[in-house]
């Protein structure tokens, strides 16, 4: 059993993209999130992984970043690719495999919205961003809070790193899309391990118009946390 990402989300499809665009995880809560880090983009090389439906990928091509993104599954690429046309770069890629396509240096900011938690073992992943990342270059996470989801499943062991078996359902259908469950202190080690520290932690309530969209899980974000969004530096 491992985390399969391609396959989940090229099965979940459209989907995903659809209830990813409504929901107010994404909308109302992570990417408020994710922008309020990157601040001001204009002008700057951005690498956007694990895509999806690249609603994040069109913020920064509208705020003039110069972008390029890529996903694992195919069929979010095909829709983002199609949706932003010259506007970005859109490839498919493992971000698990080495980034032969980004050059040493190249790139002043990446973002890694709602992504690591597929992948098994991020030392190679946060290697291969220490190498295409500028001097001054800095790393967007969000990620399942490590203290939340290992409450979501009823698991008894928080320091035990594992597969967590989560399902979806979209539309009527269930999907697996399985993810890791790791601890803070496992991610703050790998960080240091590649010359990383964080400079910024937040762990943020949704904005007040969710409220609106979804008054339980708007009350439900005021006292649980759900994702943990983290802004990385190079060290010296
Ligand atoms: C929850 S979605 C997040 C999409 C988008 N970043 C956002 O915040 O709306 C996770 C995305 O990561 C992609 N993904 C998972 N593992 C990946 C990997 N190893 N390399 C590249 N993309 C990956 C999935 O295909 C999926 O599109």
């Amino acid at each position: 059993m491992n985390a399969n990402p391609s396959k989940h989300y090229d099965d979940m499809g459209m989907g995903y993209i659809r209830k990813s665009k409504q929901n107010l995880h994404n909308v109302y809560y992570n990417n408020p999130a994710i922008i309020s880090l990157a601040g001001e983009v204009k002008g700057k090389e951005v690498f956007e992984v694990g895509c999806g439906g690249g609603s994040i990928t069109e913020w920064l091509a509208k705020e003039g970043a110069s972008v390029t993104a890529c996903d694992i599954s195919e069929q979010m690429v095909k829709y983002t690719k199609k949706k932003l046309g010259s506007k970005a770069k859109v490839l498919i890629a493992d971000i698990s495999k080495p980034l032969v396509f980004l050059e040493t240096n190249s790139t002043d900011l990446i973002i890694a919205s709602l992504v690591l938690h597929y992948i098994s073992n991020w030392l190679p992943v946060f290697s291969e961003f220490n190498r295409i990342l500028k001097k001054d270059g800095s790393i967007i996470i969000s990620v399942h809070h490590p203290h939340a989801d290992w409450k979501w499943f009823n698991k008894t062991n928080y320091f035990k790193k594992e597969l967590y078996e989560d399902s979806w359902t979209i539309d009527g259908k269930s999907y697996p899309v399985n993810f890791y469950h790791r601890t803070l202190a496992n991610m703050f080690a790998i960080f240091r391990k590649n010359g990383f520290f964080v400079d910024i932690l937040l762990e943020p309530f949704p904005i007040p118009e969710a409220k609106e969209v979804d008054a339980r899980s708007y009350e439900t974000l005021l006292s649980n946390p759900h994702f943990l969004f983290l802004r990385l530096k190079k060290e010296g």
